[in-house]
């Protein structure tokens, strides 16, 4: 089970170069996170602050009620292993086959015998469907294989925190789609807390329990995914819509004159180069059938409820349309979590349709794909992949 982390006033800083300041947030026990950013905001040393491989100068990281800027080094070592995470590049070790890297941690820092490694090992590596592929090399499979990989080694130590570095980096929609599922089964098997840091805007849209996001080096908001998915504040929604309008620039903030020149650009038909934020917001994404209901879920609906008077309107509404508190039907996308939510406890779960499984194709096609180098430069194979899923399929498949 997850433990709650928390950041208070945390400050980090390389010299004289700020990267953010005053972060405080908390990151609810079981529950999906997303922390969103443009490029360069610091998402990446965030994250590497909450293991401790970073070490901000100013605040409080509190994990499972222990300050770890302020523990010994032997507690910070005890709360790394609560730890499962999957960095952005992947930091498989090239030269080790996918068993070796999945069972590096354990060979590393457990004493167990090789034939208990090996139990787990293979257990991790089915879990997120890498069977078949043990004796491969990083550098021989694609870059949606390697996040597996990499997911599969955060796992075996039986993390409580799941941190996950731009799980789609290098990957094309489809993929990053199932990796969004595998992170969401992964949290309903083990109700690990989990953070995950991206710029993906379908992943913002449909995964987490609760949102943030960092800009000019603060955390300009924080809270349950309704809040961020139905904000007026022009940075959150230029940065959901994917539009050129709006405060963040190429490479920093715009000044004024930029901000007048682009608004007189645009208003005379220009495209901005984004999506229009839908009125609704979209159903979140659901465990694969067969897989526990998420606990994290459970939870979050309570806490919700309790803190619901606190939230702007518009989050407030969408919420409560979610818990199955508005008496009015909510629209036809918004329904499908919604209505399913106000049924009996028990039930909750299987009344709640998977969104993936509903909307592929019952027969499995095969087809030929070519798939470019992603990332680390490798050569990768030319294949035959399977697109679809099986109606009759209960348990996951994660394919590439
Ligand atoms: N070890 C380091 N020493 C000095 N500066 C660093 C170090 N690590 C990161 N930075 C700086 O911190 C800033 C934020 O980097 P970070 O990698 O966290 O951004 P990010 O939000 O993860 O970006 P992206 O979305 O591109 O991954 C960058 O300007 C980077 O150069
Ligand atoms: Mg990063």
């Amino acid at each position: 089970m997850g433990v709650e982390v928390t950041t208070k006033h945390l400050t980090k800083s390389f010299g004289s170069n700020n990267i953010w300041t005053d972060v405080s947030l908390t990151l609810p026990k079981g529950e999906v996170s997303v922390l969103l950013g443009p490029s360069g905001t610091g998402k990446s040393v965030f994250l590497k602050s909450l293991i401790g491989l970073l070490r901000p100068e100013e605040g409080e990281i509190i994990i499972d009620g222990t300050d770890i800027l302020r523990c010994s080094s032997s507690e910070l070592y005890e709360i790394r292993k609560m730890f499962g995470v999957l960095f952005q590049d992947g930091a498989l070790f090239g030269s080790m086959n996918l068993y070796d890297n999945t069972a590096f941690p354990l060979r590393e820092h457990t004493k167990k015998k090789e034939s208990e490694i090996r139990q787990i090992t293979m257990e991790k590596l089915e879990m997120v469907g890498l069977i078949g592929a043990e004796d491969k090399l990083p550098g021989e499979i694609s870059g949606g294989m390697r996040k597996r990989a990499g997911l599969a080694r955060a796992l075996v130590m039986d993390p409580q925190i799941m941190l996950v570095d731009e799980p789609d980096s290098g990957l094309d929609p489809v993929r990053t789609t199932y990796t969004s599922q595998l992170l969401m089964d992964i949290n309903a098997q083990i109700d690990c807390t989990t953070l995950i840091v991206s710029h993906n805007i379908n992943i913002a849209r449909t995964v987490p329990d609760n949102m943030g996001m960092l800009f000019l080096k603060h955390l300009v908001m924080m809270g349950p995914r309704e809040v961020l998915l139905t904000s007026d504040e022009p940075v959150v929604k230029q940065f959901l819509s994917g539009s050129m309008i709006g405060p963040i620039g190429m490479s920093e903030e715009k000044d004024q004159g930029q901000l007048e020149a682009e608004a007189a650009r645009f208003a005379a038909g220009q495209s901005d180069g984004g999506v229009a934020v839908p009125d609704e917001i979209a159903p979140q994404m659901q465990p694969t059938p067969g897989m526990p209901p998420r606990k994290g879920e459970q939870r979050r609906k309570a806490r919700v409820r309790e803190i619901l008077p606190s939230l702007p309107e518009k989050a407030q509404e969408a919420i409560r349309r979610d818990l199955g508190d508005d008496p009015e039907p909510a629209t036809v996308g918004a329904s499908a979590g919604g209505s399913a939510l106000a049924g009996a406890a028990t039930d909750q779960h299987a009344q709640r349709p998977n969104r993936l499984a509903e909307s592929a194709e019952p027969a499995t096609s095969e087809v030929p794909v070519q798939r470019p180098t992603d990332f680390g430069g490798n050569d990768e194979p030319t294949g035959t992949y399977e697109i679809g899923q099986d109606a009759t399929d209960q348990l996951p498949r994660y394919r590439d």
